[in-house]
């Protein structure tokens, strides 16, 4: 079985996930040793709070892909847009294909309907990060059944799985991925295979996702 990481703040010296590239090694070694064998790097975008060195995404990447290539390991990049008040939205999608959103936890972003539209537009596949971390989305509520009928794909995090938010989705079988969305916790990657493996249902729809 091919196990993945979608989302994870793991490349080096970027935003405020991991700092460092002996970090960054350490934490390959783990996810080795959990038998996950893809990790895909998403360094936040246009977040309000966070700061992105862009000019060193893509040489880092490089770099990060060396490292992983040596304890074989595959790294994808991509980014973790966060949709907020822009007007044109832009990303680094994942594999050319998945765009990994976030939205602001205070409320629904003004236009957001048309401002996923844009990525769709751009022939993108929406993956909503974390959505158990909204309080203004609902399992059950017209916001999210608008995203599933787009085709968004549903992202929880594993601390959602642990601390139980994300299980309203869980139990109504809206979850298409598990990821750690690790900025440095060494602990994580086995923790990502726990919840693999505690949702094997989940794990096989990752499996379908094109890479
Ligand atoms: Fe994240």
């Amino acid at each position: 079985m091919n196990l993945l990481d979608l989302h994870s703040h793991l490349l080096f010296d970027v935003d405020h996930g991991v700092q460092t590239r002996n970090l960054y090694r350490a934490l390959l070694l783990e996810y080795r040793k959990a038998g996950i064998n893809t990790l895909v790097l998403t360094p936040h975008l246009f977040h309000p709070t966070v700061k992105t060195k862009v000019e060193n995404i893509r040489e880092n990447f490089a770099l990060a892909k060396e490292d992983a290539s040596k304890v074989g390991i595959r790294v994808v990049l991509g980014a973790e847009l966060y949709l907020g008040t822009q007007i044109e939205v832009r990303t680094i999608p994942i594999a050319g294909r998945y765009a990994l959103v976030e939205f602001p936890v205070s409320g629904k972003p003004i236009g957001l309907d048309r401002k996923l539209g844009q990525l769709l537009d751009q022939g993108l596949e929406p993956v909503i990060a974390h959505v158990e971390r909204y309080p203004w989305l609902r399992p059950d509520g017209e916001t999210f059944r608008m995203l599933k009928d787009m085709g968004a794909w549903i992202q929880v995090n594993v601390s959602g799985i642990e601390n139980k938010t994300a299980m309203p989705y869980i139990q109504r079988d809206q979850v298409d991925i598990i990821a750690d969305d690790n900025h440095g916790d060494r602990t994580l990657p086995g923790r990502l295979r726990a919840c693999l493996d505690a949702y094997p249902e989940i794990a096989a729809r990752m499996e379908s996702l094109d890479l």
